[in-house]
């Protein structure tokens, strides 16, 4: 029997493994049936499938605890191609419009599937009147129409949401196919090409088990990045947070370990939020038509608005930026006009102007049910604050920063865009296919430039604004082009490039440098040998805070903070390796670090190479605080060398492949 220290080791190899269970690996889980049931069918060739993930797949990952609305549908009213122009606006004109076109035009596919599902969808009848998704009504594959909240959201009843979804995976993948409570640790290269991936490793958070896998083809989608920074919410509030808790940067650690190159990872997403709870705007701004003001009621989105010219063009567009919102917010808050108010009271009073009684006692119904679908902490705090959103208004607070690539941010990995979406461009090279820019397509939609290793949703960078469903289309996608690729490499048989027993020891160090020590002093956290994962924790999100642009300095930052915050990054990598793990729970914990660290330092690399301030709300850099059009419109990227410890960041040119000038005024 497995005992503490001292685990099973179960090795497994399979033609795809999928890491991760949130939208991204649901919808890679739910689609690759179809492909694997094609390749047998008509080339007779077998392919077998395995998704981890490390907690349990109905409600894991950022919709853990549903939502109240799918960001992302594009619907009749707009076209895929208005979508890749969005999202580029609302990033500072830097993204992939190759990504953002493909996803445009497949994710309602994802979201009709939900509704056939069972999701309850908003519906809006002939005579233009709003229903919730309990009344039923023609689906949207048949043609129903969506109650929008906003030009690219629709509304749905998705308290359940991640268990409607994870259970089509579960159905169309079968329990066999499935492992919960794996984290995985490391990717494992292939010996005989360093560039290639052969495998990964983990552990199980529940026995005492550890588990090596051998595979062709991985797709890598663990969300993004949270608590890098130190929250807001200290103290008693610890441990919440808005983006999941549980997504602790995997993603990209482990892509860079195994040498993938990353993409704008020193862009952030720092949400403006209800205090406190952390609770969703969208419904509020876009919905209910809520206006935001400072301390004493005026809407700092026009009082400030002349700041939007120092950023030409993105300032000028119809909805600027996400960022530029939260730049025009912060002026009041650092001149001393805060608080900052969301206005509920009047945006409630002016809708009992325009809708039925009925639809008024709806969308009052809405506002706590908004918070109740996915942040049921906001409504603890309007419960214990005595606010009634008709009555009172609430206060909006911007958080701390988020890494992540499928939410309002654009941080991740370079990846394979489509084959038939772009133009010739000058910069085309020979050996590269000639429709795009080179370098945005090479054989695989969804791999990144480590053969065999694919992502989505958090995962791919330069695109942004996928939501949950465009998440779940891009899982889809990138499920078909791996079993593209493993028939393509029928003959390729994975070699770790590290000994089983070299990676059994150095995921458990952790655990050995624990039993090794435990005994020398009497108060167990406090030991001369060894960390604690908390402990080691407090001390990076007190640098990243501190240095890095976090919520202490305003989210400023500049070249000597930063030299200082890289030595202090430097001493925490080096004591990370003393991180103790006395159970499972802080193995995890430990490992949860590990990733951290390296998607933290790649974080602060990225900000330093970029001379200039792409996302101003986001964060500023003092000495460089402007956008430079001319030298900056381009992709900072890197690759990390994990033998050296070293980081190479990089430009890569951008270029447009969908007209923008509509965006703009
Ligand atoms: P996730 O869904 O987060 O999944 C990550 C998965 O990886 C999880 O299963 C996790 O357990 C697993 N994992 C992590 N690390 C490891 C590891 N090392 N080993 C194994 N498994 C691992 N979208 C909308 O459309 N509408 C909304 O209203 C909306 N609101 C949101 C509100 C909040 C508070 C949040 C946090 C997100 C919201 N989103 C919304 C965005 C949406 O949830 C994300 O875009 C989407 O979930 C991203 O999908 P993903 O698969 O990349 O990551
Ligand atoms: S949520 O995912 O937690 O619901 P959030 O409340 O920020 O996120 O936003 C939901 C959607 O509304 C996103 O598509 C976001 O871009 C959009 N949104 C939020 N606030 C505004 C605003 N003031 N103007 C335009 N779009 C907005």
């Amino acid at each position: 029997m497995a005992e503490f220290g001292n685990p099973d080791v179960v090795e497994e190899s399979v033609d795809v493994l999928l890491i991760g269970g949130g939208m991204a690996c649901c919808g890679a889980g739910f689609e690759i049936m179809r492909w694997i049931e094609a390749a047998k069918k008509e080339k007779g060739v077998d392919i077998s499938v395995k998704l981890v993930d490390k907690a349990a797949m109905d409600r894991s990952g950022a919709v853990a605890q549903g939502l109240s609305a799918i960001n992302t549908y594009i619907g009749s009213e707009q076209d895929p191609a208005d979508y890749a122009r969005m999202v580029s606006n609302d990033l500072m004109g830097i993204t992939r419009d190759d990504l953002a076109y493909d996803l445009g035009r497949h994710v309602d596919e994802s979201v009709h599937l939900f509704e056939e599902w069972g999701l309850p969808i908003w519906k809006t009848d002939e005579n233009g009147e709003r229903f919730d998704g309990s009344k039923g009504m023609t689906s949207l594959k048949d043609g129903g129409k969506p109650v929008r909240s906003g030009k690219w959201q629709i509304m749905i009843n998705g308290e359940s949401y991640k268990w409607i979804v994870a259970e089509a995976t579960k159905k169309a993948l079968g329990t066999d196919r499935i492992q919960e409570r794996v984290f995985i640790v490391k990717l494992v290269n292939d010996k005989n090409d360093p560039s290639r991936i052969a495998g990964a490793v983990g552990f199980s958070t529940r026995d005492h088990k550890l588990f090596v896998y051998k595979a062709k083809a991985i797709l890598l989608a663990a969300g993004g990045c949270v608590n890098i920074f130190r929250p807001r919410s200290v103290g008693e509030g610890t441990g919440r947070a808005w983006y999941p808790v549980w997504n602790a940067g995997s993603t990209y650690s482990m892509a860079a370990e195994a040498g993938a190159e990353l993409t704008l990872m020193e862009n952030r997403f720092v949400p403006t939020r209800f205090k406190d709870g952390y609770g969703p705007v969208g419904a509020w701004f876009l919905l209910f038509k809520s206006q935001a003001t400072n301390a004493v009621g005026e809407t700092y989105m026009t009082r400030n608005k002349e700041m939007l010219d120092d950023y030409p063009p993105y300032g000028q567009a119809a909805v600027p930026a996400s960022c530029l919102r939260n730049h025009l917010m912060l002026k009041e808050m650092k001149e001393g006009r805060g608080p900052i108010w969301m206005d509920t009271v009047t945006a409630l009073a002016n809708l009992r102007e325009t809708l039925s009684p009925r639809e008024v006692k709806h969308l009052e119904a809405e506002a706590w049910e908004d918070f109740l679908d996915m942040c049921v902490g906001q409504c603890g705090i309007w419960v214990g604050e005595n606010i009634e959103p008709e009555k009172k208004n609430s206060e909006l607070m911007p958080t701390e920063p988020y890494l992540l690539g499928s939410h309002s941010g654009c941080c991740g990995i370079w990846t394979s865009g489509p084959t038939d979406v772009g133009a010739p461009t000058a910069e085309t090279e020979a050996g590269v296919p000639d429709h795009l820019p080179a370098g945005w397509n090479w054989g695989y939609r969804g791999m990144t430039t480590v053969k065999g290793l694919f992502t989505a949703g958090d995962g791919v960078g330069a695109s942004g604004h996928k939501f949950s469903s465009g998440s779940h289309a891009e899982g889809r996608m990138a499920a078909k082009s791996m079993v593209q690729y493993v028939l393509d490499n029928q003959d390729y048989n994975p070699e770790l490039d590290t000994a089983v027993e070299d990676l059994v020891a150095a995921i458990y160090q952790p655990v050995k440098t624990y039993l090794e020590h435990k005994d020398y002093t009497t108060a167990i956290d406090v030991n001369p040998n060894y960390i604690t994962p908390k402990m080691l924790q407090f001390r990076l999100q007190k640098i990243m805070d501190e240095y890095v642009a976090g919520v202490a300095t305003y989210y400023t930052t500049n070249a000597h903070m930063m030299e200082v915050a890289g030595e202090k990054l430097d001493m925490l990598k080096e004591d990370a390796e003393k991180m103790r793990a006395k159970d499972l729970h802080e193995l995890l914990r430990a490992w949860e670090n590990y990733h951290r660290i390296l998607t933290a330092e790649a974080h602060l690399k990225h900000i330093e190479f970029r001379q200039e301030s792409r996302y101003p709300g986001f964060y500023y850099r003092a000495d460089k605080n402007f956008v430079d059009e001319e030298n900056w419109h381009c992709f900072v990227n890197s690759i990390y060398d994990k033998e050296s410890k070293k980081w190479t960041c990089f430009k890569r040119a951008h270029v447009d492949l969908v007209d923008k000038s509509k965006l703009f005024k």
